[in-house]
């Protein structure tokens, strides 16, 4: 294990929690960013993510604070604050406190994920969270798969980075996964902050296969270095979300969540529960395939410059240049020198 090298104060949209977490009036206390942070549902069922701390003496408002209606009430002095952080009721006197407000974030509710916008220079997004359906353009939809199965490990000593190299990474798979030939890509497109690469694979079969005659593969979309989205084809239906966030400077918690697809045939709908067993089997199978990364990820060093064989040079330059635009204090490692030299 290691401390990544690399910034843990990445811009993008990261994952802070699952939407059924956070019912109606419940506030939830979270660590993201080094910052104490809240996440608390409104009676309308809006979700406010905010720092954690109010700004009248200091109490920690996921310990004891109560959402009233639309607003959120210390439980300290009972002060009020509304959905953008500014205090609205003081309630002994006849005025709120206008000058002081606590930090929001941004925040989106998609796929049963809630994600927040983190940029330490409080820009507005540059991009937009991906959507595991909408964004592979298929009308495919959460009804045409079974329930999200979820991993959920805390504390982890990686940075969301790894996880996107995994995505050029075609030598890995051979050896982590156990597939029986390498993967060849066909897409890599790192021109703006969503980045999408695609690849032929296959899990099946012997090494006696080529390439050419496989008939399966991955399409994955990475919003900025937080989330990613994959969806499979040729091979039983699924949809991967993985979203890695830095808790501190050298822990991040990873969420992993699956979606096999519902199949439609008629020995589907006659026995609905097998159908049901076989796809949860195999979402499992799809989450052990995602630990065995993880327990790769959680123990590795960061290598830069990293020793690449001639035919990893291009895929990993691409990624690691693109992951530059996601770190504003320019700790990106090596690339964050080369890019600097490229701008002169
Ligand atoms: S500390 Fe929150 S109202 Fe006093
Ligand atoms: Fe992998």
């Amino acid at each position: 294990m290691a401390k990544p090298p690399l910034s843990m104060k990445p811009t993008g949209w990261f994952q802070v929690a699952w939407s059924d977490e956070i019912g109606v009036g419940d506030v939830h206390p979270m660590k993201y960013f080094d910052q104490e942070m809240i996440a608390w549902r409104s009676e309308s069922g809006d979700l406010t993510v905010m720092n954690a701390y109010c700004e009248h003496l200091g109490a920690h408002l996921g310990y004891g604070g109560t959402v009233q209606g639309e607003v959120l009430q210390c439980p300290f002095h009972g002060w009020q604050w509304n959905q953008q952080g500014r205090n609205v009721c003081i309630p002994y006197e006849d005025r709120p406190n206008r000058g002081r407000r606590i930090k929001t974030y941004p925040v989106v509710e998609r796929n049963e994920s809630v994600y927040i916008w983190h940029d330490i220079n409080s820009r507005d997004p540059f991009f937009e969270a991906p959507d595991i359906f909408a964004d592979f353009g298929d009308d495919r939809s959460a009804a045409d798969y079974f329930p999200q199965q979820r991993l959920f490990r805390q504390g982890l000593q990686m940075h969301p980075q790894y996880v996107l190299e995994n995505g050029v990474d075609f030598a890995h798979f051979k050896y982590v996964h156990n597939t029986p030939i390498v993967p060849v890509f066909t897409r890599h497109d790192f021109d703006g902050p969503v980045s999408y690469v695609d690849f032929t694979i296959t899990f099946e079969g012997d090494d006696g296969q080529k390439i050419e005659d496989i008939n399966s593969g991955v399409e994955a979309i990475n919003g900025g270095l937080g989330i990613a989205v994959t969806k499979s084809w040729g091979m039983i239906d699924n949809r991967t979300i993985s979203a890695i966030t830095p808790v501190d400077e050298s822990t991040s918690d990873v969420r992993f969540m699956v979606y096999i697809g519902r199949p439609a045939g008629p020995s589907a709908t006659r026995d609905p529960a097998r159908a049901e067993a076989k796809a949860h089997e195999f979402g499992a199978e799809v989450i052990r395939q995602f630990s065995q990364d993880i327990h790769i990820w959680a123990h590795q060093r960061y290598s830069d410059p990293p020793a690449l064989a001639s035919s990893e040079l291009e895929g990993f330059t691409a990624i690691r240049r693109w992951a530059m635009k996601f770190y504003p204090d320019g700790r990106g490692g090596s690339a964050a020198e080369l890019a600097a030299t490229d701008s002169r």
